[in-house]
């Protein structure tokens, strides 16, 4: 394991893999269990101060495709292969009280791992901002070991919770601030993939004091109608909202956000998630520069807490630093981080034929239009 063993804003992990915010750490059990099953690090489920209702019925369903067919679907059936998880679950729906005791038995049980708690609270008052502190200094008063800011929830009604403030640089850097202001262990600031460029809401966190980023949380996203019934496939009583896409599907969506990242700020921290269940789905997050990555999708479809999962991570983990001959992540962390170059500096098949911009790209000229050629 010691080889494995990294060191992410100040903190000393057994090994690079966490498990996400979610449902597979919604519990003390569950948390104890991914401890002891080798994760080195837990995310909790998001806690918050305001009350939470979920919806009536199912909060997370899994869009499964068929080989040989282009059909995907949430309906069961054999032979189907995972194509991405669909929720429309909030965060989690126990008090703060009820959080404070767990996190203080879990540490004291495993305290050399790490246990991340994920919180949330309101942007829009003095008085929102207020609970960002509460909740920052009753998770680190027992023992949470860093915070991570949910500020990517994408289906929240509140226009000051969630991915409606993660959109917001300078709100952001207000609530990075505000907690960075009460904080003695390190911040993360988990944001929304759905910006344009999610460099612009990073440099509000890191303006704000954040020590990392997140990223990234699920895409806001439908179920499919069934044809057959002309329903959402999930929906209450005919209705459904947006929700949030993760799993496999979101693998390279989530890698194109983390390439923005990572070449907007090379010497910041950061924890990539999204679409991850094999070491080599990992190995893109590390090679374009994260020092940790999480997991949900995979870990819920495992045994609630992803035992095989974390299993195979650390086994494929350990193989390809044999195979390359790497001692530490530090050997490999960033090292395709460069490679990700405007479009016009990828080579073309001619050099001489291309015209070098957009100017002459892409368009024939009249003369050769009258000719019916290509210019
Ligand atoms: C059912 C469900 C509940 C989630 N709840 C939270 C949450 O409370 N807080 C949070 O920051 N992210 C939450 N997430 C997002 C995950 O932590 C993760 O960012 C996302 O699922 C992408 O990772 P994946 O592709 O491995 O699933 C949730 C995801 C799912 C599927």
């Amino acid at each position: 394991m010691g080889r494995l063993a990294v060191s992410f804003t100040g903190l000393r992990f057994d090994n690079p893999f966490l498990l996400s915010s979610a449902p597979p750490t919604e519990s003390e059990q569950n948390i104890l269990r991914a401890f002891d099953a080798g994760w080195g690090g837990v995310v909790t489920k998001t806690i918050g101060l305001h009350p939470v209702v979920n919806v009536a019925g199912p909060k997370t369903k899994f869009f499964r495709a068929t080989p040989d067919s282009t059909q995907i679907s949430m309906k069961k059936r054999s032979g189907a292969a995972l194509h991405s998880s669909w929720n429309w679950e909030l965060i989690s729906d126990k008090t703060l009280d009820w959080w404070v005791p767990r996190i203080g038995r879990i540490k004291k049980a495993h305290p050399a791992q790490v246990l991340v708690a994920s919180i949330m609270a309101g942007s829009g008052s003095d008085a929102e901002l207020r609970h960002w502190q509460t909740l920052a200094r009753a998770c680190q008063d027992e023992g949470a070991d860093a915070l991570e800011l949910n500020l990517s929830c994408p289906h929240m009604d509140r226009p000051d919770m969630g991915s409606n403030i993660g959109k917001d640089t300078e709100v952001i850097e207000i609530v990075c601030r505000a907690v960075k202001e009460v904080a003695r262990v390190p911040v993360w600031a988990k944001l929304t993939p759905s910006t344009t460029d999610i460099a612009v809401e990073a440099r509000g966190a890191f303006l704000g004091g954040a020590d990392a980023i997140s990223s990234s949380n699920t895409f806001p996203s439908l179920p499919l109608i069934d044809p057959e019934t002309l329903e959402f496939e999930m929906n209450v009583d005919g209705f459904v909202s947006s929700g949030g896409l993760g799993g496999l599907a979101i693998l390279p969506l989530s890698l194109a956000k983390m390439a923005q990242l990572t070449q907007a700020f090379p010497d910041k921290a950061f924890s990539g998630i999204g679409g991850i269940a094999e070491f080599s789905h990992a190995l893109n997050y590390f090679l374009l520069g994260c020092g940790t990555v999480q997991v949900c999708t995979a870990a819920m479809l495992d045994h609630a807490v992803g035992p095989n999962v974390v299993r195979r991570l650390v086994s494929g983990m350990t193989e390809t630093m044999d195979r390359y001959g790497w001692k530490t992540l530090d050997d490999f962390i960033g090292l395709r981080r460069t490679r990700i170059v405007a479009h016009s500096q990828i080579r073309r098949p001619d050099g001489e034929s291309y015209h070098g911009g957009y100017e002459a790209e892409g368009y024939s000229t009249a003369e050769a239009h009258s000719r019916g050629v290509e210019g």
